[in-house]
């Protein structure tokens, strides 16, 4: 297994340069030495960039629960695979063995089976974090359906969109869920969803806050009765290496969500191999992950990536805050965490509420702590370092994307020395490139341009479901033959990268990934509103948040009703959920605009960030005697 784990900075270098120069033979040992595959693989690596269509392990054969689960009930059986902390701390915990996760597992797959789910069939889970959420996972993928998890913050109409753009045949779901001292009705929600989702033939519902709540007959079913009656072996569907695995949709800056489609073999490959080395997983170590399931950071790490290494990783209900802000520090204490991953608007939430929070839990047993979604500033880097780590953790400031399915670029700990805010450098065969506005790429160190990435990994989304010239325009059209990310990031004088941020129309809220385009569709679904524009503005929780200018469709005085903002941010809710919402609007009589009348959100930005010294140039707008009047008006 000697690329598998890598251990000093030396071995790094030897392994990446091997991983550049002969990228087939690099992932083909790993694949081989570290993984159960039914048929080996005819080809490591195939790809066609015009298509563009990527392949990697052609012709093999496995199913991926075998790989997670199987294979460790000899030596692991009894080993602890999951740990449940409940939202409530006096609820008591739970500690899945992977020999129950198994038989938990194959019956939900036998449930899964006996309502007619196939393989290649689109299933939806939408569930809080709860045993049920990683368990319907891994039951899809033992049949070889194809799950599509719908984060359970989502909106009805949001929960529509996503169940109806992939087909679904069947939803996972539960009465309701809990968030810190509040229940959330999800049935409800899941119900609202399904008023105009002909494809949704059975919704199976798991009983978590006991709510009353109302059954369809004919189409929904308490799941609990039909997993006692579920036999507790299951066949594994033998699927091919590129057989999809999953959708999981992620916003675009145009347009509806991006369903995005991750196959079997690379994927596989991929979140194990990155989980090992960017966690330094050794055998007994607890790792936890504060990610929903909801989000890619779930699926590879706190699911797949994890349990493909045989390790036991912890699946927190709760939140951060409750019953108070000690809580995510009482969890590492009580379950002895080793590596620790969370994401910079936690850190800073954290952060500002008192030291004793973190400092009355004993957080010896941490190791490694990561951090994700985001950019990580400088001062969120320092507290967490201090007061979390002691000095002793290395921080792995970890770059990477829903599409790239796990790590990409990131410290490698006791290997690579840390710098705060730099992801410093890629994971072996990750091959970055940093292009200039010309689209040609910039060589050496100490420039900065959009990042790209240049060559295939095991682990790059395929297609975008339904939608391959999407996929193709959003990721292969910017720059020829180069992935485009979306980001911007800069090389240092060592070849460290730094993530400067997104340069296109996405926002991260929170580490949530939001495209403009739809929430400015929701909000000119309100009567009163004819136009808007969204841009982001730093905010010292959340990284970023949102800024609405919006023009009225009525021009007089008294336009502005007390209730308008609410009322506006109630239409975000319902369409997206409430981590859309604007944190400030503005009403205005016009949007500064090209002559080729598109919104020249650059402005508004200037102007949402209090930074108007330096507005450009203006004078080619169609419109700019606007842009003043938006300025005298900011919020
Ligand atoms: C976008 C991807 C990666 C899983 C969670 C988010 C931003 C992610 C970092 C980081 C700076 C980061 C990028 C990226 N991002 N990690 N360590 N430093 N920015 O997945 O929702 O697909 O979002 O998150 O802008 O493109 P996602």
């Amino acid at each position: 297994m000697s690329n598998y784990h890598i251990k000093n900075l030396e071995e790094y270098f030897q392994v990446y340069r091997k991983s550049i120069r002969d990228p087939e033979s690099f992932w083909e040992e790993i694949a081989e030495e570290n993984f159960l595959w039914r048929k080996r693989w005819d080809k490591v690596l195939e790809y066609d960039l015009s298509k563009p269509e990527f392949s990697w392990y052609k012709g093999a054969k496995l199913n991926i629960t075998e790989n997670c689960i199987d294979r460790h009930i000899y030596g692991r059986g009894d080993k602890t695979a999951i740990i449940f902390e409940p939202n409530d701390p006096s609820e008591k915990a739970e500690h899945i063995s992977y020999n129950q996760l198994h038989e938990r597992v194959c019956k939900f797959a036998n449930v899964l089976l006996d309502h007619g789910v196939k393989k290649g069939d689109r299933v939806c889970i939408y569930l809080p974090m709860i045993p049920e959420l990683p368990v319907s996972l891994l039951a899809c993928a033992r049949i070889g359906a194809i799950h599509s998890v719908v984060f359970a913050g989502f909106s009805s109409t949001a929960l529509h969109t996503r169940i109806n753009d992939s087909d679904c045949k069947i939803v996972i779901t539960s009465d309701g869920s809990y968030r810190g001292g509040k229940t959330i009705d999800l049935k409800g929600i899941v119900d609202e969803a399904l008023e105009s989702c002909p494809g949704v033939k059975t919704v199976l519902v798991v009983k978590r806050i006991n709510s009353e709540i109302s059954m369809k007959p004919n189409r929904d079913k308490w799941l609990q009765p039909l997993l006692d009656e579920a036999n507790n072996t299951c066949v594994p569907e033998i699927m091919d290496a590129e057989d999809p695995l999953f959708i999981l949709y992620t916003s675009g800056s145009t347009g509806k969500p991006k369903g995005i489609v991750h196959t079997t073999a690379g994927y596989m490959v991929y979140t194990a191999y990155t989980f090992k080395n960017v966690f330094q997983y050794r055998e007994n170590d607890v790792f936890w992950c504060t990610a929903d399931i909801g989000w890619i950071t779930g699926h590879s790490y706190i699911v797949y990536g994890a349990l493909a290494n045989g390790a036991t990783t912890v699946l927190f209900e709760g939140i951060p805050s409750y019953p108070d802000f000690g809580r995510f520090w009482e969890v590492i204490q009580k379950h002895k965490v080793n590596q620790f991953y969370t994401a910079p608007t936690a850190i800073r939430a954290l952060a500002k509420e008192r030291l004793d929070f973190s400092g009355n839990y004993d957080l010896s047993s941490l190791k490694i702590l990561g951090s994700v979604g985001e950019p990580i500033n400088e001062e969120a880097w320092h507290w967490y370092n201090d007061n979390i780590g002691k000095k002793n953790c290395p921080i792995v400031d970890t770059w990477w994307q829903t599409e790239t399915a796990g790590i990409m670029i990131s410290p490698i700990p006791y290997s690579t020395p840390t710098i705060p805010t730099y992801a410093t450098l890629p994971l072996p065969g990750v091959q970055p490139a940093l292009m200039d506005e010309n689209g040609d790429e910039l060589k050496g160190n100490l420039v900065s341009g959009r990042l790209c990435l240049k060559f295939p990994w095991p682990g790059m989304a395929r297609t975008i479901w339904g939608n391959h010239d999407r996929f193709r325009e959003t990721y292969f059209s910017t720059f020829k033959d180069f992935y485009f990310t979306g980001d911007g990031a800069l090389r240092d004088s060592t070849g460290y990268y730094r993530i400067t941020g997104r340069v296109d129309d996405v926002i991260i809220v929170s580490g949530h990934n939001l495209g403009t385009a739809p929430i400015e569709d929701a909000i000119n679904e309100h009567p009163a509103v004819s136009e808007s524009a969204i841009v982001g503005f730093p905010h010292d929780v959340k990284g970023n948040a949102l800024y609405g200018f919006i023009i009225l469709k009525e021009t007089g005085e008294g336009r502005v009703h007390d209730n308008l903002r609410k009322e506006i941010n109630q239409i975000i809710t319902e369409h997206i959920g409430p981590i859309a919402k604007l944190d400030k609007i503005q009403f205005v009589t016009g949007l500064p605009k090209t002559r080729s009348g598109k919104i020249m959100r650059r402005i508004l930005r200037k102007i949402a960030e209090n930074d108007t010294d330096n507005l450009g140039d203006i004078s080619t707008l169609l419109n700019p005697e606007c842009v003043q009047e938006i300025m005298d008006g900011a919020v």
